[in-house]
């Protein structure tokens, strides 16, 4: 048996810094810059947004994710400072495999946001979560093999380098390889309570 719904009810996942809560249609305004910048989109799976239809399209995607139970995405939101309530990007888990208790994981920070450790908050309270409440057994990534600062994201939250799959994925005419990297849940617990 394992512990995922067949529909996402409402929850938040609070951190020093950050709410991490679920989306609303009324968060296409703040999702539209964040995935509209060629840079931030640069290694993602689908090219940056010129439209901010997109962006309410998205969004309808994402609650329909909550609706059916095949996606929980969650916004991360600064909770203080002159910023406080500001959108700064986003964590989804997906392709949930109930039988095999796994599914993936995709997230992204809107640039302004670099560098200041955010997803290093974020992750392990969505990593705690899956493997906590949710039950899974094993979260995977898929990223491009240029994409360094994801690895090392994902390298410092003791992932494992597990394959490279070539020519994967189509983004806009270019093609790229896959760099698959994997958490069991045991993997994590170890991290988080090491043996004495
Ligand atoms: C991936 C992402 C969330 C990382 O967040 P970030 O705030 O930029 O990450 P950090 O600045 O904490 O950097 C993470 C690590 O990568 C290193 N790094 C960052 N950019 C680097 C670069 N260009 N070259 C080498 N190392 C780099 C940092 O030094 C840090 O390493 P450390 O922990 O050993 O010091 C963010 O860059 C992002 O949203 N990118 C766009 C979307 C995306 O690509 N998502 C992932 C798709 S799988």
């Amino acid at each position: 048996m394992n512990n995922l719904p067949s529909s996402w009810a409402p929850f938040a996942l609070h951190t020093p810094r950050l709410t991490l809560r679920f989306l609303t249609a009324d968060d296409a305004d703040s999702l539209f810059p964040l995935f509209s910048d060629p840079e931030t989109l640069r290694y993602w799976s689908s090219v940056a947004w010129l439209h901010p239809d997109q962006a309410r399209a998205n969004i309808e995607q994402t609650l329909q994710g909550y609706r059916d139970g095949s996606s929980l995405r969650l916004g991360l939101v600064l909770r203080d400072g002159d910023q406080a309530g500001a959108l700064i990007g986003t964590v989804t888990l997906y392709e949930f495999d109930r039988r095999n208790h796994r599914c993936d994981i995709g997230y992204m920070l809107g640039r302004p946001y670099w560098g200041q450790r955010y997803m290093q908050e974020a992750l392990p309270a969505v990593i705690s979560h899956a493997f906590g409440p949710l039950e899974l057994h094993r979260i995977q990534a898929d990223i491009h093999p240029d994409n360094i600062a994801s690895e090392r994201l994902l390298q410092s939250l003791h992932f494992q380098r597990e394959g490279h799959l070539r020519e994967r994925w189509f983004v806009g005419d270019e093609i790229s390889d896959s760099i698959i990297y994997g958490l069991l849940r045991r993997d994590w617990q170890a991290a988080v309570h090491p043996a004495q």
